[in-house]
Parts: structure tokens; C-alpha cells; sequence
């Protein structure tokens, strides 16, 4: 790794708490981070304040309003303004204290609602795309378009990372709010310390997704942060597909739930499939350590600790 005073925005969150257990200790690197609390990312003059004292050599933005469909869907005005004042403010700011290189995490549901599948980067705004998180993927294609801009204009090596459905310690687990993962391992955990009998799964269990553990996305944030010329956007998935039913049942037999499965078809099932085309970033080299169920595993056994440690994060400020 090259020598570099590293700013981690978001280090308290999943992915940035990934990202510091990763560039922790490899030598060279000088980890920056700071709370919300020292320091919120919408307040433009105070990230410019920051920059301009710390004055790193690169940063990671990992920091961002995040949640699942119901919280995306309900609280579209947040997430819109909100991922947009951040974008804004990290990658400018860094442009004007001299940041050399930058890496912008986006999100798969940036791309198209009905993108080719597997979805390739060149998909990006080639159509319209899912309404129940436009405001949150607007605010993110704006962060991607931004890191381009300045690197084609200012010649910054300015870049992102578009990361699949993640899972993992730290993760979010509010009751209503969070993503399918950590929420069916909520609802499996419970139901099983209340013997309850039946476990209500939303759909047809049919559609496909891609999940991906949040230590091998920090693996390949360490390899993209190595590259002298990175893709001005790369695709960050485990490449391997499960249904929604596959998915539900492999969480139930992790968490020991022995109920009865009901499946609710009058819910809506989204998109059939949504795939990454991780394709670019097999060819630097990497692959992810963790199939679905040793991730899983992992992550039940980090979210028994975190209850444990009353450190379980299941509140979320809108
Ligand atoms: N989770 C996924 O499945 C997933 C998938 C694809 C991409 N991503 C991307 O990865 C990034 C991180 O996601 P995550 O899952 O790690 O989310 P997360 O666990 O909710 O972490 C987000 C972090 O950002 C911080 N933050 C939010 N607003 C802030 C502000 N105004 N000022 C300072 N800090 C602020 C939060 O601080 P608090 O702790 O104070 O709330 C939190 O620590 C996001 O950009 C997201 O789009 C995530």
C-alpha cells in the first residue's frame, strides 16, 4: 500500500467500519475519521474546514443515508437531499485541499429498473429507474458523475465503487427500515425466542438478488485504492444469485427457527433479477472470500454479539 493519510467518512457505519478493520495497520496508511457528532458531512463549510486542517492524501466515502425500501420509499426528500449535500461536500471539498485520490461508494440500485441482467456499468442512465429509491440513486449517480467531472476536468484521480446488496457486522437492524437481510434475521431471531409458530415472508419468494458480505467489499475497496487507473465506476458483486425463498430459508435453518414458513403473495415482489456484472473487477484479480452461508453465519454470530454488547444498531434518525 503507498503511503497515504487516509480519510474514512463514515467509519461508525457497516461499510465504514469494514473499511477501517481493513486499512487498519497496513503500513503506511493513517487513518482519519470522524463522528457525525465532531462533524456532519451535510454542513458544507465544515467539511471544507476539515479538509483544509487534515489535509489527507486520500478518503473513502462510505458515509451516506442508507435503509431498505419501506425507509427509501417513505422518506424520499431525506434521502435525496441528504446523500447529495455529502457527495457535494466530500468530493468538492477534497478537490480544493488538494485530495489525490478519492473513492465514492454508490449502490447497485443506481442502475436502471429494467437494466440488462447481469447489470453492466455501462447501463447507467440508459433508462428510467426504480421509483420507490430514485431520490437516494439521484443523489448517488450525481456523487459518481461528480468524482468523474472533476477527474476529466481537474485531472483528480477522483473514482467509485458500486457496491451489490451488503450484509454484515454492524449492520442496521431497525424493525422497519432496514434491508432484507438483517431484517429477515431479526424477524427469524425473534420468532424463535417467542416460539412463534408461523414467520410471514413477503411475495412469491421467485425474484433473485445478489448479496455480498461487508469485509469482502472492504477487500476490494484495498484493491481499488491500489490501481493507477481505475474505471471511473466499477462493480462490486459476489457474482452468485439466490432467490428470495433460497434466501428465507437459509437464514431460518442459520438462526435455528423451526416455524412454519408463510408466504404473503398479495405483497409485491419487485424486479425478477438483479445482478451485477462484476466482470471488470474479476479481471483486477479478486474474488470474494465469503460464500452466502458462511457470511450469513457470521453475520447471526455478530448480531448475537452486538445484542449482547447492547451495541446492536436498531434505531435509525430520519
Ligand atoms: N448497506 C448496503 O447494502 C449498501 C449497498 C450498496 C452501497 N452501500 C453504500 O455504502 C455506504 C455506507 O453504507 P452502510 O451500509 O455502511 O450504511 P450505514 O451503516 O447506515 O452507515 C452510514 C454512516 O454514514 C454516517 N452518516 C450519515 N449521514 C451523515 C452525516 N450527515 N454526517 C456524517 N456522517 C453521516 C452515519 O452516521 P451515524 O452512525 O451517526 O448514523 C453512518 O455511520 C453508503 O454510501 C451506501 O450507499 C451500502
Amino acid at each position: 500500500m503507498r503511503m497515504m493519510k487516509l480519510f474514512i467518512a463514515g467509519h461508525n457505519g457497516m461499510v465504514g467500519a469494514a473499511l477501517v478493520r481493513r486499512f487498519q495497520g497496513l503500513e503506511g496508511v493513517e487513518i482519519i475519521t470522524r463522528s457525525r457528532r465532531e462533524l456532519d458531512l451535510t454542513d458544507q463549510r465544515a467539511v471544507s474546514a476539515f479538509y483544509a486542517e487534515q489535509k489527507p492524501d486520500a478518503a473513502i466515502i462510505a458515509a451516506g443515508k442508507v435503509g431498505g425500501i419501506h425507509a427509501n420509499n417513505t422518506y424520499p426528500a431525506e434521502f435525496l437531499h441528504q446523500n447529495l449535500a455529502i457527495a457535494m461536500n466530500c468530493i468538492d471539498g477534497a478537490y480544493r485541499a488538494g485530495v489525490k485520490r478519492l473513492l465514492y461508494l454508490g449502490s447497485s440500485c443506481i442502475y436502471p429498473k429494467h437494466a440488462p441482467q447481469p447489470m453492466p456499468e455501462s447501463c447507467l442512465l440508459t433508462s428510467e429507474l426504480e421509483p420507490t429509491n430514485e431520490g437516494y440513486a439521484i443523489a448517488k449517480i450525481t456523487g459518481i458523475k461528480l468524482a468523474q467531472y472533476y477527474r476529466r476536468q481537474y485531472g483528480t484521480l477522483f473514482y467509485s465503487a458500486m457496491p451489490t446488496n451488503l450484509y454484515g457486522p454492524g449492520d442496521q437492524y431497525h424493525p422497519e427500515n432496514s434491508h432484507v437481510l438483517p431484517a429477515l434475521i431479526r424477524r427469524f431471531h425473534l420468532a424463535k425466542l417467542t416460539n412463534d409458530p408461523t414467520v410471514i415472508a413477503w411475495g412469491s419468494g421467485t425474484p433473485r438478488r445478489e448479496f455480498m458480505h461487508v469485509d469482502d467489499l472492504a477487500d476490494a475497496c484495498e484493491l481499488l485504492m491500489q490501481q493507477d487507473v481505475p474505471p471511473d465506476w466499477i462493480n462490486v458483486g459476489s457474482g452468485s444469485e439466490v432467490t428470495i425463498k433460497e434466501l428465507v430459508e437459509l437464514v431460518a435453518a442459520t438462526v435455528g427457527y423451526s416455524g412454519q414458513i408463510v408466504w404473503d403473495a398479495s405483497k409485491p415482489d419487485g424486479a425478477p433479477r438483479k445482478l451485477m456484472d462484476s466482470a471488470k473487477l474479476a479481471a483486477l484479480g479478486w474474488r470474494p472470500r465469503y460464500d452466502l452461508k458462511a457470511g450469513v453465519r457470521h453475520a447471526y454470530e455478530c448480531f448475537l454479539a452486538e445484542m449482547d454488547a447492547h451495541t446492536l444498531r436498531e434505531g435509525h434518525s430520519v
